[in-house]
Protein backbone atom coordinates (compact mmCIF):
# COMPACT_ATOMS: atom_id res chain seq x y z
CA UNK A 1 0.00 0.00 0.00
CA UNK A 2 1.44 3.25 -0.65
CA UNK A 3 -0.54 6.37 -0.67
CA UNK A 4 -1.46 6.83 2.62
CA UNK A 5 0.29 9.96 3.46
CA UNK A 6 0.26 11.81 0.44
CA UNK A 7 1.28 15.30 0.37
CA UNK A 8 -1.55 16.52 -1.67
CA UNK A 9 -5.37 17.28 -1.06
CA UNK A 10 -8.84 18.04 -2.38
CA UNK A 11 -9.31 20.96 -3.50
CA UNK A 12 -13.38 21.66 -2.47
CA UNK A 13 -13.72 24.74 -3.50
CA UNK A 14 -15.28 27.78 -1.36
CA UNK A 15 -17.10 29.38 -4.97
CA UNK A 16 -20.77 29.35 -4.46
CA UNK A 17 -21.67 27.61 -7.82
CA UNK A 18 -22.96 29.81 -10.91
CA UNK A 19 -26.66 28.94 -12.07
CA UNK A 20 -26.48 25.98 -14.95
CA UNK A 21 -29.50 23.84 -15.53
CA UNK A 22 -27.07 20.52 -15.69
CA UNK A 23 -25.95 20.27 -12.24
CA UNK A 24 -28.10 20.26 -8.78
CA UNK A 25 -26.55 20.56 -5.28
CA UNK A 26 -26.13 17.57 -3.16
CA UNK A 27 -27.93 17.96 0.48
CA UNK A 28 -25.20 19.25 2.75
CA UNK A 29 -23.85 16.90 5.07
CA UNK A 30 -23.75 14.02 2.48
CA UNK A 31 -21.00 15.02 0.07
CA UNK A 32 -18.85 18.43 -1.46
CA UNK A 33 -20.18 17.17 -4.55
CA UNK A 34 -22.12 18.53 -7.41
CA UNK A 35 -23.88 15.95 -9.82
CA UNK A 36 -26.00 15.81 -12.83
CA UNK A 37 -29.44 16.48 -12.11
CA UNK A 38 -29.89 14.53 -15.56
CA UNK A 39 -26.71 12.07 -15.89
CA UNK A 40 -26.59 11.51 -19.02
CA UNK A 41 -25.71 7.87 -19.98
CA UNK A 42 -23.19 6.70 -23.38
CA UNK A 43 -23.89 4.07 -25.87
CA UNK A 44 -21.78 3.98 -28.50
CA UNK A 45 -21.79 5.22 -32.36
CA UNK A 46 -20.48 3.31 -35.24
CA UNK A 47 -17.39 5.14 -35.10
CA UNK A 48 -16.86 3.53 -31.57
CA UNK A 49 -17.49 7.29 -30.21
CA UNK A 50 -19.96 7.71 -26.53
CA UNK A 51 -22.85 9.32 -27.85
CA UNK A 52 -25.52 10.39 -25.23
CA UNK A 53 -28.82 8.00 -24.95
CA UNK A 54 -31.79 9.80 -25.51
CA UNK A 55 -33.19 9.34 -22.10
CA UNK A 56 -32.35 10.35 -18.76
CA UNK A 57 -30.97 7.81 -16.65
CA UNK A 58 -32.29 6.96 -13.09
CA UNK A 59 -30.14 5.61 -10.27
CA UNK A 60 -32.19 2.37 -11.22
CA UNK A 61 -31.05 2.30 -14.73
CA UNK A 62 -27.26 3.32 -13.77
CA UNK A 63 -27.63 0.31 -11.43
CA UNK A 64 -29.03 -1.83 -14.08
CA UNK A 65 -25.92 -1.72 -16.90
CA UNK A 66 -26.27 -5.00 -18.94
CA UNK A 67 -22.27 -4.43 -18.41
CA UNK A 68 -21.85 -4.21 -14.68
CA UNK A 69 -22.17 -7.33 -12.22
CA UNK A 70 -24.32 -6.74 -8.82
CA UNK A 71 -22.25 -8.36 -5.72
CA UNK A 72 -23.32 -8.85 -2.71
CA UNK A 73 -20.97 -7.80 0.29
CA UNK A 74 -20.82 -11.65 1.09
CA UNK A 75 -19.15 -11.87 -2.12
CA UNK A 76 -16.42 -9.46 -1.73
CA UNK A 77 -15.98 -10.60 1.79
CA UNK A 78 -15.42 -13.74 0.36
CA UNK A 79 -13.13 -12.12 -2.50
CA UNK A 80 -11.00 -10.19 -0.40
CA UNK A 81 -10.69 -12.52 3.02
CA UNK A 82 -12.72 -10.41 4.87
CA UNK A 83 -11.31 -7.27 3.79
CA UNK A 84 -7.53 -8.75 5.48
CA UNK A 85 -5.42 -6.02 6.25
CA UNK A 86 -2.90 -8.36 4.17
CA UNK A 87 -4.99 -7.73 1.41
CA UNK A 88 -4.94 -4.01 1.29
CA UNK A 89 -3.21 -2.53 -1.86
CA UNK A 90 -4.48 1.45 -1.51
CA UNK A 91 -6.24 4.28 0.18
CA UNK A 92 -7.74 7.07 -1.08
CA UNK A 93 -10.17 9.84 -0.33
CA UNK A 94 -13.16 7.35 -1.11
CA UNK A 95 -11.89 4.84 1.06
CA UNK A 96 -9.18 1.56 1.21
CA UNK A 97 -8.60 -0.66 -2.39
CA UNK A 98 -8.05 -4.25 -1.57
CA UNK A 99 -6.94 -6.96 -3.83
CA UNK A 100 -9.20 -10.36 -4.48
CA UNK A 101 -10.14 -13.00 -6.18
CA UNK A 102 -13.93 -13.61 -7.66
CA UNK A 103 -14.52 -17.16 -8.43
CA UNK A 104 -17.28 -17.41 -11.37
CA UNK A 105 -19.53 -19.74 -11.10
CA UNK A 106 -21.14 -19.07 -14.26
CA UNK A 107 -20.03 -16.36 -17.15
CA UNK A 108 -20.27 -12.74 -16.76
CA UNK A 109 -19.22 -9.92 -19.65
CA UNK A 110 -15.60 -11.21 -20.43
CA UNK A 111 -15.38 -13.76 -17.23
CA UNK A 112 -15.70 -17.68 -17.88
CA UNK A 113 -17.91 -19.82 -15.55
CA UNK A 114 -15.23 -21.90 -13.26
CA UNK A 115 -12.03 -18.98 -13.92
CA UNK A 116 -10.37 -17.14 -11.30
CA UNK A 117 -10.03 -13.55 -11.86
CA UNK A 118 -8.12 -11.29 -9.96
CA UNK A 119 -10.12 -8.08 -8.33
CA UNK A 120 -9.55 -4.57 -7.37
CA UNK A 121 -12.46 -3.77 -4.44
CA UNK A 122 -12.92 -0.30 -3.33
CA UNK A 123 -15.02 -0.07 -0.40
CA UNK A 124 -16.47 3.71 0.52
CA UNK A 125 -15.19 4.65 3.53
CA UNK A 126 -18.61 6.04 6.02
CA UNK A 127 -16.78 8.96 7.02
CA UNK A 128 -14.92 9.75 3.47
CA UNK A 129 -15.00 13.34 1.96
CA UNK A 130 -16.51 11.27 -1.27
CA UNK A 131 -19.70 9.64 -0.73
CA UNK A 132 -22.53 7.99 -2.90
CA UNK A 133 -22.91 10.44 -5.52
CA UNK A 134 -19.32 10.15 -6.69
CA UNK A 135 -19.74 6.91 -6.39
CA UNK A 136 -22.63 6.37 -8.47
CA UNK A 137 -21.06 9.08 -10.70
CA UNK A 138 -18.06 6.44 -11.04
CA UNK A 139 -20.61 3.17 -11.87
CA UNK A 140 -22.53 5.84 -14.05
CA UNK A 141 -19.65 6.29 -16.50
CA UNK A 142 -17.41 3.46 -16.04
CA UNK A 143 -20.80 1.32 -16.65
CA UNK A 144 -21.13 2.88 -19.95
CA UNK A 145 -17.50 3.76 -21.20
CA UNK A 146 -15.36 1.10 -22.56
CA UNK A 147 -11.92 1.90 -23.67
CA UNK A 148 -8.21 0.02 -23.76
CA UNK A 149 -7.23 3.08 -21.49
CA UNK A 150 -9.96 3.08 -19.23
CA UNK A 151 -9.95 1.38 -16.14
CA UNK A 152 -12.59 -1.79 -16.13
CA UNK A 153 -15.20 -1.65 -14.06
CA UNK A 154 -16.80 -5.06 -13.25
CA UNK A 155 -19.18 -4.52 -10.95
CA UNK A 156 -20.70 -3.28 -7.62
CA UNK A 157 -22.13 -3.45 -4.40
CA UNK A 158 -24.84 -1.83 -2.74
CA UNK A 159 -26.10 -2.99 0.41
CA UNK A 160 -27.01 -1.51 3.36
CA UNK A 161 -24.48 2.10 3.96
CA UNK A 162 -21.83 -0.31 2.37
CA UNK A 163 -20.90 0.88 -1.19
CA UNK A 164 -18.00 -1.12 -3.41
CA UNK A 165 -17.19 -0.64 -6.77
CA UNK A 166 -14.88 -3.97 -7.95
CA UNK A 167 -12.33 -3.20 -10.78
CA UNK A 168 -10.45 -5.40 -12.89
CA UNK A 169 -6.83 -5.31 -10.79
CA UNK A 170 -4.14 -3.31 -11.96
CA UNK A 171 -0.75 -5.45 -11.41
CA UNK A 172 1.48 -2.61 -11.56
CA UNK A 173 -0.43 0.03 -9.12
CA UNK A 174 -0.18 3.72 -10.05
CA UNK A 175 1.72 5.60 -11.97
CA UNK A 176 2.42 7.76 -8.66
CA UNK A 177 3.55 4.75 -6.42
CA UNK A 178 6.03 4.10 -9.68
CA UNK A 179 6.86 7.99 -9.55
CA UNK A 180 7.73 9.29 -6.23
CA UNK A 181 8.22 6.10 -4.32
CA UNK A 182 11.82 5.56 -3.16
CA UNK A 183 11.68 2.19 -3.25
CA UNK A 184 10.13 1.41 -6.77
CA UNK A 185 12.50 0.77 -9.21
CA UNK A 186 13.25 3.56 -11.71
CA UNK A 187 11.08 4.27 -14.60
CA UNK A 188 12.70 4.21 -17.64
CA UNK A 189 11.52 6.84 -20.31
CA UNK A 190 10.49 5.12 -22.88
CA UNK A 191 7.63 3.50 -20.28
CA UNK A 192 7.27 6.97 -19.20
CA UNK A 193 6.07 8.20 -22.55
CA UNK A 194 4.12 4.90 -23.05
CA UNK A 195 2.33 5.62 -20.38
CA UNK A 196 2.00 9.50 -21.28
CA UNK A 197 0.39 8.59 -24.14
CA UNK A 198 -1.96 5.74 -23.28
CA UNK A 199 -3.35 8.74 -20.80
CA UNK A 200 -3.42 11.10 -23.58
CA UNK A 201 -5.01 8.46 -25.61
CA UNK A 202 -8.03 7.77 -22.81
CA UNK A 203 -8.29 11.74 -21.79
CA UNK A 204 -8.87 12.10 -26.11
CA UNK A 205 -11.85 9.67 -25.78
CA UNK A 206 -13.46 11.64 -23.11
CA UNK A 207 -13.16 14.68 -25.21
CA UNK A 208 -14.16 14.05 -28.07
CA UNK A 209 -16.89 11.89 -27.24
CA UNK A 210 -20.48 13.13 -28.85
CA UNK A 211 -21.32 14.63 -25.49
CA UNK A 212 -17.62 15.45 -23.73
CA UNK A 213 -17.28 14.41 -21.08
CA UNK A 214 -14.00 16.08 -18.69
CA UNK A 215 -12.46 14.34 -16.27
CA UNK A 216 -11.56 16.65 -13.37
CA UNK A 217 -9.53 14.49 -12.05
CA UNK A 218 -6.60 13.53 -14.04
CA UNK A 219 -3.68 13.37 -11.89
CA UNK A 220 -0.74 9.80 -11.43
CA UNK A 221 -2.41 8.33 -8.51
CA UNK A 222 -5.63 8.03 -10.90
CA UNK A 223 -3.19 6.55 -13.67
CA UNK A 224 -3.43 2.92 -13.68
CA UNK A 225 -0.96 0.33 -14.75
CA UNK A 226 -1.34 -2.69 -16.06
CA UNK A 227 1.31 -5.64 -16.05
CA UNK A 228 2.80 -3.89 -19.29
CA UNK A 229 2.41 -0.43 -18.45
CA UNK A 230 -0.12 0.26 -20.62
CA UNK A 231 -2.13 3.53 -18.65
CA UNK A 232 -6.12 2.96 -17.77
CA UNK A 233 -7.62 6.11 -16.75
CA UNK A 234 -9.57 5.31 -13.06
CA UNK A 235 -12.01 7.60 -10.36
CA UNK A 236 -15.00 8.87 -12.85
CA UNK A 237 -16.53 10.49 -9.56
CA UNK A 238 -15.95 14.07 -10.22
CA UNK A 239 -16.28 13.37 -14.11
CA UNK A 240 -18.73 15.81 -15.45
CA UNK A 241 -20.51 16.62 -18.89
CA UNK A 242 -18.81 19.24 -21.09
CA UNK A 243 -20.76 22.52 -22.37
CA UNK A 244 -23.45 22.07 -24.82
CA UNK A 245 -24.63 24.13 -27.69
CA UNK A 246 -23.41 27.86 -27.07
CA UNK A 247 -22.31 27.15 -23.55
CA UNK A 248 -18.58 27.47 -23.95
CA UNK A 249 -17.78 26.50 -20.31
CA UNK A 250 -19.87 24.48 -17.33
CA UNK A 251 -20.19 26.38 -14.10
CA UNK A 252 -19.34 24.20 -10.93
CA UNK A 253 -18.14 24.09 -7.75
CA UNK A 254 -14.33 23.92 -7.44
CA UNK A 255 -13.46 20.18 -7.20
CA UNK A 256 -9.81 17.91 -7.41
CA UNK A 257 -6.07 17.85 -6.62
CA UNK A 258 -4.31 21.32 -5.80
CA UNK A 259 -1.42 21.08 -7.99
CA UNK A 260 -3.30 19.68 -10.95
CA UNK A 261 -6.34 21.49 -11.35
CA UNK A 262 -6.43 24.52 -13.86
CA UNK A 263 -5.78 27.82 -12.08
CA UNK A 264 -8.80 29.78 -13.82
CA UNK A 265 -10.90 26.91 -12.55
CA UNK A 266 -9.63 27.57 -9.25
CA UNK A 267 -10.35 31.16 -9.28
CA UNK A 268 -13.68 31.06 -11.81
CA UNK A 269 -15.54 28.15 -11.21
CA UNK A 270 -15.44 27.54 -15.06
CA UNK A 271 -14.63 24.15 -15.89
CA UNK A 272 -14.00 23.03 -19.68
CA UNK A 273 -11.94 20.38 -21.20
CA UNK A 274 -9.00 22.90 -21.19
CA UNK A 275 -8.43 21.94 -17.57
CA UNK A 276 -7.73 18.32 -18.50
CA UNK A 277 -5.31 19.14 -20.60
CA UNK A 278 -3.83 21.62 -17.58
CA UNK A 279 -3.39 18.72 -15.05
CA UNK A 280 -1.99 16.74 -18.08
CA UNK A 281 0.68 18.69 -18.45
CA UNK A 282 1.24 19.20 -14.62
CA UNK A 283 1.22 14.77 -14.96
CA UNK A 284 4.19 15.28 -17.90
CA UNK A 285 6.14 17.62 -15.76
CA UNK A 286 5.91 14.56 -12.91
CA UNK A 287 7.21 12.67 -15.37
CA UNK A 288 10.03 14.99 -16.62
CA UNK A 289 11.25 15.62 -13.53
CA UNK A 290 10.04 12.63 -10.68
CA UNK A 291 8.89 15.27 -8.37
CA UNK A 292 5.20 16.08 -6.71
CA UNK A 293 2.68 18.58 -7.67
CA UNK A 294 3.03 19.62 -4.53
CA UNK A 295 6.21 19.18 -2.25
CA UNK A 296 5.27 20.16 0.82
CA UNK A 297 8.90 19.41 2.03
CA UNK A 298 10.38 22.61 -0.06
CA UNK A 299 9.16 25.93 0.17
CA UNK A 300 9.27 28.83 -2.11
CA UNK A 301 9.36 28.51 -5.32
CA UNK A 302 9.92 24.82 -5.25
CA UNK A 303 6.74 23.61 -3.09
CA UNK A 304 4.88 23.96 -6.49
CA UNK A 305 6.46 22.15 -9.93
CA UNK A 306 4.43 24.61 -12.40
CA UNK A 307 6.35 27.70 -10.97
CA UNK A 308 9.72 25.81 -10.50
CA UNK A 309 9.91 23.81 -13.73
CA UNK A 310 8.22 26.82 -16.18
CA UNK A 311 11.48 28.78 -16.73
CA UNK A 312 13.14 25.42 -17.91
CA UNK A 313 11.13 24.19 -20.50
CA UNK A 314 11.21 25.91 -22.83
CA UNK A 315 15.09 26.01 -22.89
CA UNK A 316 16.94 23.10 -24.44
CA UNK A 317 19.97 24.12 -22.56
CA UNK A 318 18.55 24.34 -19.37
CA UNK A 319 16.00 21.75 -19.46
CA UNK A 320 18.79 18.79 -17.76
CA UNK A 321 18.31 20.92 -14.75
CA UNK A 322 14.98 19.81 -14.14
CA UNK A 323 14.77 16.36 -15.52
CA UNK A 324 14.58 13.36 -12.97
CA UNK A 325 17.92 12.64 -11.63
CA UNK A 326 16.51 9.10 -11.65
CA UNK A 327 17.15 8.71 -14.96
CA UNK A 328 20.77 9.62 -14.96
CA UNK A 329 20.68 11.23 -18.00
CA UNK A 330 19.04 8.09 -19.90
CA UNK A 331 16.67 9.76 -22.25
CA UNK A 332 16.63 11.32 -25.41
CA UNK A 333 17.46 14.98 -25.45
CA UNK A 334 15.93 15.86 -28.53
CA UNK A 335 12.55 13.54 -26.90
CA UNK A 336 12.84 14.93 -23.78
CA UNK A 337 12.79 18.81 -25.03
CA UNK A 338 9.64 17.82 -26.98
CA UNK A 339 8.01 16.80 -23.58
CA UNK A 340 9.00 19.79 -21.92
CA UNK A 341 7.11 21.90 -24.68
CA UNK A 342 4.05 20.04 -24.74
CA UNK A 343 3.83 20.51 -21.37
CA UNK A 344 4.36 24.27 -21.65
CA UNK A 345 2.11 24.11 -23.78
CA UNK A 346 -0.53 22.43 -21.64
CA UNK A 347 0.05 24.14 -18.47
CA UNK A 348 -0.41 27.81 -20.56
CA UNK A 349 -3.05 30.09 -20.49
CA UNK A 350 -6.09 28.74 -21.21
CA UNK A 351 -7.14 29.44 -24.71
CA UNK A 352 -3.34 28.83 -25.69
CA UNK A 353 -3.85 25.26 -24.79
CA UNK A 354 -3.84 22.09 -27.23
CA UNK A 355 -6.85 20.00 -27.32
CA UNK A 356 -5.92 16.01 -26.08
CA UNK A 357 -6.08 15.28 -29.65
CA UNK A 358 -3.46 17.03 -30.24
CA UNK A 359 -1.20 16.12 -27.54
CA UNK A 360 -1.70 12.74 -27.93
CA UNK A 361 -0.37 12.96 -31.94
CA UNK A 362 2.49 14.64 -30.52
CA UNK A 363 2.82 12.13 -28.04
CA UNK A 364 2.63 9.59 -30.80
CA UNK A 365 5.20 11.31 -33.34
CA UNK A 366 8.19 11.79 -30.48
CA UNK A 367 11.42 11.82 -32.05
CA UNK A 368 12.55 7.79 -31.93
CA UNK A 369 10.46 6.05 -29.57
CA UNK A 370 10.83 2.05 -28.79
CA UNK A 371 7.91 1.50 -26.24
CA UNK A 372 9.84 -0.94 -24.11
CA UNK A 373 9.66 -1.14 -20.57
CA UNK A 374 13.55 -1.09 -20.68
CA UNK A 375 15.95 1.52 -21.66
CA UNK A 376 16.58 1.02 -25.51
CA UNK A 377 18.75 1.90 -28.18
CA UNK A 378 16.86 4.97 -29.37
CA UNK A 379 16.30 6.31 -25.80
CA UNK A 380 19.96 7.12 -26.18
CA UNK A 381 20.57 10.97 -26.92
CA UNK A 382 21.25 11.53 -30.08
CA UNK A 383 24.25 13.02 -31.55
CA UNK A 384 22.97 16.06 -33.53
CA UNK A 385 24.88 19.32 -33.47
CA UNK A 386 22.97 21.32 -36.18
CA UNK A 387 20.06 20.90 -33.86
CA UNK A 388 21.15 20.98 -30.44
CA UNK A 389 19.86 25.07 -29.71
CA UNK A 390 16.18 24.82 -31.14
CA UNK A 391 14.07 27.78 -29.86
CA UNK A 392 11.12 26.59 -28.15
CA UNK A 393 8.79 27.78 -31.84
CA UNK A 394 11.44 26.34 -34.28
CA UNK A 395 10.57 22.82 -32.60
CA UNK A 396 6.65 23.64 -31.57
CA UNK A 397 5.07 20.10 -31.52
CA UNK A 398 1.50 21.80 -31.53
CA UNK A 399 1.01 24.34 -33.73
CA UNK A 400 -2.37 24.96 -33.76
CA UNK A 401 -3.89 27.73 -31.53
CA UNK A 402 -7.57 27.37 -30.96
CA UNK A 403 -8.63 30.55 -29.06
CA UNK A 404 -10.24 31.97 -32.28
CA UNK A 405 -12.15 28.78 -32.95
CA UNK A 406 -13.57 27.87 -29.37
CA UNK A 407 -14.64 31.06 -27.00
CA UNK A 408 -12.78 32.31 -24.29
CA UNK A 409 -13.29 31.03 -20.73
N1 LIG B 1 -7.97 -1.38 -10.14
C1 LIG B 1 -6.90 -1.28 -9.34
N2 LIG B 1 -5.91 -2.18 -9.41
C2 LIG B 1 -4.82 -2.09 -8.62
N3 LIG B 1 -4.62 -1.10 -7.72
C3 LIG B 1 -5.58 -0.16 -7.60
C4 LIG B 1 -6.76 -0.20 -8.40
N4 LIG B 1 -7.54 0.88 -8.07
C5 LIG B 1 -6.85 1.54 -7.12
N5 LIG B 1 -5.68 0.93 -6.84
C6 LIG B 1 -4.67 1.36 -5.84
O1 LIG B 1 -5.33 1.96 -4.77
C7 LIG B 1 -4.84 3.29 -4.59
C8 LIG B 1 -5.94 4.16 -4.05
O2 LIG B 1 -6.84 4.44 -5.08
P1 LIG B 1 -7.98 5.51 -4.94
O3 LIG B 1 -8.49 5.76 -6.30
O4 LIG B 1 -8.95 5.06 -3.92
O5 LIG B 1 -7.29 6.78 -4.34
P2 LIG B 1 -6.30 7.82 -4.97
O6 LIG B 1 -6.50 7.88 -6.46
O7 LIG B 1 -4.94 7.49 -4.51
O8 LIG B 1 -6.78 9.14 -4.32
P3 LIG B 1 -8.11 9.94 -4.62
O9 LIG B 1 -9.14 9.46 -3.69
O10 LIG B 1 -7.73 11.33 -4.38
O11 LIG B 1 -8.50 9.65 -6.05
C9 LIG B 1 -4.32 3.69 -5.97
O12 LIG B 1 -3.41 4.71 -5.86
C10 LIG B 1 -3.74 2.39 -6.46
O13 LIG B 1 -2.43 2.21 -5.95
MG1 LIG C 1 -7.93 7.41 -7.50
Amino acid sequence: MGNCCRSRCKIDGTLKPQPCSDVIEVPSGSTHLLVHSNPNGYGYSDEGKPEILPTPRSEWDILSSPHLKPFTLHDLKKATRNFQPHNLIGEGGFGYVYKGVINDSKSFGDTIAGSRTDVAVKKLKPEGFQGHKEWLSEVNYLGQLHHPNLVKLIGYCLEGDNRLLVYEYMPNGCLEDHIFRKSAQTLPWATRIKIATGAARGLSFLHDSKQQIIYRDFKASNILLDSEFNAKLSDFGLAKAGPTGDHSHVSTQVLGTRGYAAPEYIATGRLTSRCDVYSFGVMLLELLSGRHAIDNTKSGVEHNLVEWARPYLGDRRKLFRIMDTKLEGQYPQRAAYTVAIIALQCISEAKSRPQMSEVLAALEHLPAIRHSSSPSREDKPKQNPKREVLSPAANFPLRHNHAQQKPEL
